[in-house]
C-alpha cells in the first residue's frame, strides 16, 4: 500500500492523550495537514507498549520496585511487540519514517519443541518430518485401500498417493508406504566429506509416541496469517518506530511525565486536565481530542462524557503477558546447538523461549526466556523478579542443560498488569457490538484510537490503523464545519 496522507489543510488545536502507537500515529499525520497537536503522556519515553528495554534502563512495577538492566553490547529486550508481518502498515510507517528493517525469524527448524514428558526436546525439523511421515503413510495405506473411493476418483487417488509421497518421504506401495524416518529429521553427526556420510539421528519413534507427544498441535502457529514467514523486526530495536515518529511530529509537541487527570467535553471543544512532571495541575484547550490510552485507564479517568461511554469503556477484558530478557556471556544457542534466531515452543510456563534475530556470531546475546500470556503470566507476574529468574532458568535449563543458569550473567522481567499507565498486556471484547461500536464514534469532541479499537487487537498495526480511521474522519468533520 501506499503512504498516507489526508487531502486538505487545517490548522485546528488538537489535544491527543497517550504517545503510545496510535497517539503518534495520530499526531503526525494531523501534523502533515498542518494540524496543531500536543501529546500528552504519562511516561518519561513515548511509544507505550512498544519498549525496547536496553543497559542502563528503569523497569518499575506498580509497587514502586524497580529493576535495572545490566545488557551490554547492544543487546535489547523488545518487552512489548517484537515482530512485522509483511501485511502490516506498520512496515508502510517503517518505510515512511526511515526505520530499517531485518528478517525476525519467528519460525526455525533449528528449535526445538519441548512438552513435559518428553525424554528430550525435540527439533522442529524432526518433529515435522515425523508427524508428516507417519500421516502421509496412514492417508497414503487409506487412500491405496480404497477407504475412500467415495471421495476421490482413481486419478485424485493417484495424485494424492504421489503428493504424499513427497510430503512424507514415505516408501512405495510395495513396501506398504511406510515412513521409517528420513534425512529430514536431522543428524547426530553432521554429513561430512569423504568417508563421512552422517549419522542419522535416531531412533525413529512410534506413530504412538508421536501422536502422544502432541508435537503436531506446534504446527497450526506458523500458519496463521499474522505470524507466517518472513517476519520483520527494526534493525536496533522496536522502539525506532516510535522514536522516528517523535521526531518526525516534534518532541516540543510531546508533553513526558504529564498523565490525564480529566476530560472534558465542551461545546466548542475540549478541556483536558493533567499533571505536569513536577506534580502541578494543567490544563490544556483545543478544538478536538483523540484519547489514545487504554480503554481501562480510561474508564478510571474523570470525564463528562456520559455513562453510556463509561460503561463501554469499563468493557473489555485486560490481558497478562509477560517477558523475561536473560543475557548470556556466550551465544551458546548458536556455538553450540546450531540455532540462528527463532523459538522453542513448549507446554511449560515459560510457553516459549526466543533466540534473537540480531548479532549472530558476537560474543554476548539475550534471549527472552519466556513470553507467556493469561494464568502463566499472571503466575510470574506474581514473583519478585529474581524469583521469576529463578523459576525461568531452572525450566528452560529441561531444554538446555546447566549452560542456561551456568552462563546468566543478567536479567530484566516485565509484566504488563503491573506496569504503571498501562496496566495489561491487551484487551478483549466480548462482542463486537454496542461497546466497540460506540467507542468508534466520537463521544462530543472526543475521538478514542487504538489497536483495542481494530481487529487488530495486540498489534502495532492495529494502532496505526484505528489511528487512521479517527485522523479521517476527525479531519472530515473539521472541513465540513469550517
Ligand atoms: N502480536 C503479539 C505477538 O505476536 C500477540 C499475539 C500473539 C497476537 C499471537 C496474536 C497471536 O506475540
Amino acid at each position: 500500500p501506499s503512504d498516507f496522507a489526508l487531502t486538505g489543510r487545517s490548522a485546528k488545536k488538537v489535544v491527543i492523550l497517550g504517545a503510545g502507537m496510535a497517539g503518534l500515529a495520530t499526531a503526525y499525520e494531523l501534523g502533515k495537514a498542518g494540524y496543531d497537536c500536543m501529546i500528552l503522556e504519562a511516561l518519561d519515553r513515548v511509544g507505550g507498549r512498544n519498549w525496547t528495554i536496553r543497559g542502563g534502563d528503569h523497569v518499575t512495577e506498580l509497587d514502586g520496585s524497580t529493576q535495572v538492566a545490566r545488557f551490554r553490547d547492544g543487546a535489547y529486550l523488545n518487552a512489548g511487540p517484537a515482530r512485522l508481518a509483511q501485511w502490516m502498515v506498520t512496515m508502510d510507517y517503517c518505510r515512511e519514517l526511515g526505520v530499517d528493517l531485518e528478517v525476525f525469524t519467528n519460525s526455525n527448524a533449528q528449535a526445538y519443541i519441548y512438552h513435559q514428558g518428553m525424554p528430550a526436546p525435540v527439533r522442529w525439523r524432526t518433529a515435522k518430518a515425523d508427524v508428516y511421515g507417519y500421516v502421509s503413510e496412514l492417508l497414503s495405506r487409506a487412500t491405496d485401500a480404497g477407504a475412500l473411493d467415495g471421495a476421490l476418483t482413481a486419478q485424485d487417488k493417484e495424485r494424492l498417493i504421489a503428493f504424499l509421497s513427497g510430503f512424507g518421504a514415505v516408501g512405495d506401495k510395495a513396501s506398504g508406504f511406510k515412513y521409517t524416518g528420513s534425512p529430514r529429521r536431522g543428524y547426530s553427526l553432521n554429513p561430512g566429506a569423504a568417508e563421512q556420510p552422517g549419522t542419522a539421528l535416531g531412533p525413529v519413534p512410534s506413530l504412538s509416541e508421536v501422536l502422544s507427544s502432541g508435537i503436531g498441535q506446534r504446527f497450526a502457529f506458523e500458519f496463521g496469517y499474522d505470524q507466517a514467514m518472513l517476519m520483520f523486526q527494526p534493525v536496533g530495536g522496536m522502539d525506532q518506530i516510535p522514536r522516528a515518529f517523535a521526531d518526525k511530529i516534534g518532541r516540543h509537541r510531546i508533553k513526558l511525565r504529564s498523565a490525564v487527570t480529566k476530560i472534558t467535553d465542551l461545546p466548542d471543544g475540549v478541556e483536558v486536565e493533567y499533571k505536569d512532571r513536577h506534580g502541578r495541575t494543567q490544563k490544556i484547550k483545543a478544538d478536538m481530542c483523540v484519547a489514545a490510552m487504554p480503554p481501562h485507564l480510561l474508564a478510571k479517568t474523570p470525564h463528562n462524557l456520559g455513562a453510556e461511554v463509561q460503561a463501554a469503556l469499563a468493557t473489555p477484558t485486560v490481558a497478562s503477558s509477560g517477558k523475561i530478557g536473560l543475557e548470556y556471556r556466550r551465544r551458546w544457542w548458536e556455538t553450540d546447538e546450531d540455532i540462528y534466531g527463532g523459538i522453542t515452543s513448549t507446554d511449560l510456563d515459560l510457553a516459549t523461549i526466543w533466540y534473537p534475530s540480531y548479532g549472530y556470531g558476537s560474543s554476548r546475546g539475550l534471549v527472552v526466556g519466556y513470553y507467556n500470556f493469561g494464568a502463566q503470566a499472571d503466575a510470574y507476574a506474581a514473583m519478585k523478579h529474581a524469583d521469576r529468574e529463578r523459576r525461568a532458568v531452572e525450566q528452560g535449563m529441561l531444554i538446555h542443560g546447566a549452560k542456561y543458569r551456568d552462563e546468566l550473567a543478567s536479567s530484566v522481567s516485565v509484566a504488563w498488569k503491573l506496569q504503571p499507565y498501562i496496566e495489561g498486556a491487551w484487551v478483549g471484547w466480548p462482542s463486537r457490538q454496542g461497546a466497540y461500536q460506540l467507542l468508534n464514534k466520537p463521544a462530543g469532541h472526543v475521538y478514542f484510537a487504538g489497536d483495542w479499537l481494530s481487529y487488530m487487537i495486540a498489534w502495532q498495526s492495529g494502532a496505526l490503523e484505528s489511528a487512521r480511521k479517527v485522523v479521517t474522519e476527525l479531519h472530515q468533520r473539521v472541513l465540513s464545519t469550517s
